[in-house]
């Protein structure tokens, strides 16, 4: 029997574009990369979706297994963007540290996003859907390996997909919970982009889908006084004096979507900025909230449910102005309408 069969991804012209969601999808091509005897050798495309590995490996048992998520845009002159792709490269060889498995170094990681781009560019959405194509790059343990020690082997994968929004609000404002639970702790893994993080964030996750939320805010691990994180996004509010606020601590994903906005909001929209901590008995000071992040984009937050408290930010039906105005300059600038920061665009 075989449980890893996912049929073929329908011809494109038979997709519809503009309401794709956020869905696994088997493109003709993925890039595969193995690390045996200290280097990384027969590289390039597949169009294998399977992967067979020894059933010791540790990705399988100790969870040692890091990932990343980007996205390609099409452009209106037809070009194809890449958005600061550099930054996933480090912090994916940020994560492998902590995880000790073996870097991807830029230029491989750049160069192997670019091919399978290329190889599956039918599948870009058009330009004006508002759809991009998703990019997963993964690094996985392999090996016949069970004790509990980093693999000698590893497999670094990217695939594909064509993705509309993550929440299904898009920019209508949707409501988040409070959990009582944890991702990650300070001196965890939880500033790395790994598998066990998502893991643990599927209970609490389930927990807030099945109260009618779209996904539930974790609070700081050591008081829960602190907001943290939006699920799988960066949590950033507006304060009531135009303040860019978003939260710090060891504990958060470093966002790539939250640090572009925090550049956007000082240099081109001449706000101040803060990372700091936003306490939850002191969301009055906030005219607005959203969560941000690739798949998220940005995602205005409309209520958020703590204990028995619900706060509504700006309004549980319209994004607020602050919020739009970053969002109309982030996307204008991933799609090539806006002029963009120095070597934040890298053409396929
Ligand atoms: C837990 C978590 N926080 C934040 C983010 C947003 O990070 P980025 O903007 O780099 O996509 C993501 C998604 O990648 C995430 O999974």
């Amino acid at each position: 029997m075989s449980l890893t069969k996912a049929p073929k991804a329908k011809n494109p012209a038979e997709l519809d574009w503009s309401n794709l969601g956020f869905t696994y999808m088997n493109l003709p091509y993925r890039y595969r990369a193995y690390w045996r005897d200290g280097e990384w050798r027969d590289t390039g495309l597949t169009e294998e979706a399977t992967i067979t590995i020894n059933e010791g490996s540790t990705c399988l048992h100790y969870g040692q297994e890091v990932f990343e998520g980007l996205k390609a845009y099409r452009c209106k002159d037809g070009s194809i963007n890449l958005f600061r792709p550099d930054q996933n490269a480090q912090r994916m060889q940020n994560s492998c540290e902590r995880l000790m498995m073996p870097k991807v170094p830029t230029e491989m990681f750049i160069n192997a996003l670019k091919e399978v781009v290329k190889a599956n560019e039918e599948y870009i959405p058009p330009y004006g859907t508002g759809a991009t194509l998703y990019l997963r790059p993964y690094i996985v343990g392999v090996g016949g390996n069970i004790g509990v020690h980093p693999a000698e082997e590893y497999i670094f994968s990217i695939f594909a997909m064509p993705v509309g929004n993550y929440f299904k609000g898009g920019l209508t404002p949707t409501n988040f919970v409070a959990s009582e639970y944890d991702r990650a702790a300070h001196k965890g893994t939880g500033a790395s982009k790994v598998g066990g993080n998502y893991a643990a964030s599927l209970f609490p996750g389930q927990l807030a889908h099945d109260a009618g939320f779209s996904d539930c805010i974790y609070l700081d691990p050591i008081n829960h006084k602190k907001i943290e994180e939006v699920g799988s996004a960066n949590f950033f509010g507006i304060t009531k004096d135009g303040k860019f606020v978003t939260p710090k601590s060891p504990s958060i994903l470093p966002s790539v979507t939250k640090f572009s906005l925090l550049y956007l909001a000082e240099h081109n929209f001449g706000m101040e900025t803060e990372q700091g901590d936003i306490y939850i008995d002191q969301l009055d000071h906030f005219a607005e909230a959203g969560a941000c992040g690739t798949a998220a984009v940005i995602s205005p937050i409309g209520g958020f449910q703590y204990g028995d408290n619900f706060h509504v930010f700006y309004s549980e039906t319209e994004v607020g102005p602050v919020t739009r105005k970053l969002y109309d300059e982030l996307i204008g600038i991933q799609f090539g309408d806006i002029e963009a920061p120095k070597n934040w665009i890298e053409k396929v």
